[in-house]
């Protein structure tokens, strides 16, 4: 699987005495994997999620960092293990320091560190914030395709919140299929929606884009709505809203009240991953004390275990699987390695002998 680095120096020793090389990826490797392989990358998560569903993995609660002093930042370590053919384990360390954007720079950055199967040596460390929001944009678009089968397919769509993972879900919603009539963009920041728009414009793949003032007119113009915002608690309670019964990718998981989830048919991608810290769903069992409110997983609908309603609004909530940024990264790792473009540290590993 990975090329090693044998240490050894007796028979006995050389029989397993092997670990890997380490190798950086930067994220123009990573990109240069990634970019056009919309198509690829949904099936890539989809295979993931069945593998989830069927119990090949270990994905264990998402560790919080936060601080005292910079409340609104945090470190999130989602740490992973795969199964089936890709055997890898492994760690995505993903900090958010929302300030970040004012200074020019994006709100995410991350690695990602992958373990080898056999010694649990370490043996790449990926630039990750590209894989992180393709394997999020990846799910969307997923969620999108799956979710609209029982309905009318959407031909308007609306980004509340236009900032990275916003483009991300636009640009793998274009790489899947999907084009709009009507393209809706609404965020606090007037910089951001020009800077989406702009992002919008030269791609060829826009209908009309709308500015909308408020939330409101653009969810009530958009029947595929996407939060992606960086609200940390619900701004949208008006159920009325929602009447039009649209599809919503709720990415950023905090934008909406309790009481919308429990007008909606409500699909995540991991129960006990999506019910905790504070997202909407969270909220809503909080509420509630149960967990009716919840229709299944996304794996359900595609294995047909659970069937939409037409009448009413769909809403998808992802917390986002580490084993999701284990398996995009593996597959970015597997590439540049079949390439021959690994960046490899020499004598990254150097204490190898015991006495
Ligand atoms: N569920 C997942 O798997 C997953 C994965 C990655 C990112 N995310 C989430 O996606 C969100 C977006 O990430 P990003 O990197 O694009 O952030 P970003 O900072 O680049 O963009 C967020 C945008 O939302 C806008 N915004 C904030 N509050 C708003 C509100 N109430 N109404 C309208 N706009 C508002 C901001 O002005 C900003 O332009 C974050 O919350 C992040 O945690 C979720």
């Amino acid at each position: 699987m990975t090329s090693t680095l044998s240490t050894a120096t007796t028979p006995e020793e050389s029989e397993r005495a092997t670990v890997p090389q380490f190798a950086v990826i930067p994220g123009a490797q990573v990109q240069h994997v990634l970019q056009g392989r919309e198509k690829e990358m949904v099936e890539l998560v989809a295979a993931t999620y069945q593998l989830h569903a069927a119990g090949d993995s270990v994905n264990p609660p998402s560790y919080f960092l936060r601080f005292p002093d910079r409340p609104s930042a945090r470190i999130i370590a989602l740490p992973a293990s795969i199964g089936g053919p890709t055997r890898v384990d492994g760690l995505k360390w993903i900090s958010s320091f929302p300030g970040n954007v004012a200074a020019g720079v994006p709100r995410a950055s991350a690695v990602l560190i992958l373990n080898d199967h056999d010694t649990g040596y370490p043996f790449a460390c990926l630039e990750s914030s590209i894989i992180s929001a393709t394997r999020t944009a990846a799910s969307a678009a997923l969620a999108a395709d799956w979710l609209s089968r029982s309905r009318q397919r959407p031909t308007r769509v609306g980004f509340v919140g236009t900032g990275l993972i916003a483009r991300y879900i636009h640009t793998f919603l274009a790489g899947t299929g999907w084009s709009f009539d009507e393209i809706g963009l609404h965020d606090l920041s007037a910089d951001s929606a020009t800077g989406f728009r702009r992002y919008l414009e030269p791609s060829g793949t826009a209908g009309r884009i709308i500015v909308h003032e408020s939330a409101e007119e653009l969810i009530r113009s958009s029947d595929l709505v996407v939060f992606a915002t960086i609200a940390a608690e619900p701004h949208i309670s008006d159920v009325s809203w929602f009447e039009h019964n649209p599809l919503v990718l709720h990415v950023s998981l905090r934008d909406l009240a309790p009481e919308i989830l429990l007008a909606s048919t409500n699909v995540v991608d991991d129960i006990e991953h999506c019910l905790k810290a504070n997202t909407s769903p969270h909220l809503a069992e909080q509420l509630t004390g149960n967990r009716d409110f919840l229709l299944g997983t996304l794996n359900d609908v595609m294995a047909g275990r659970v069937t939409l309603p037409a009448d009413r609004p769909v809403i998808f909530s992802p917390f986002g699987l580490g084993v999701l940024d284990l398996a995009v990264g593996k597959h970015v790792y597997d590439k540049v390695a079949a390439a021959g473009d690994l960046h490899v540290i020499d004598d990254f590993f150097h204490e190898l002998r015991r006495h």
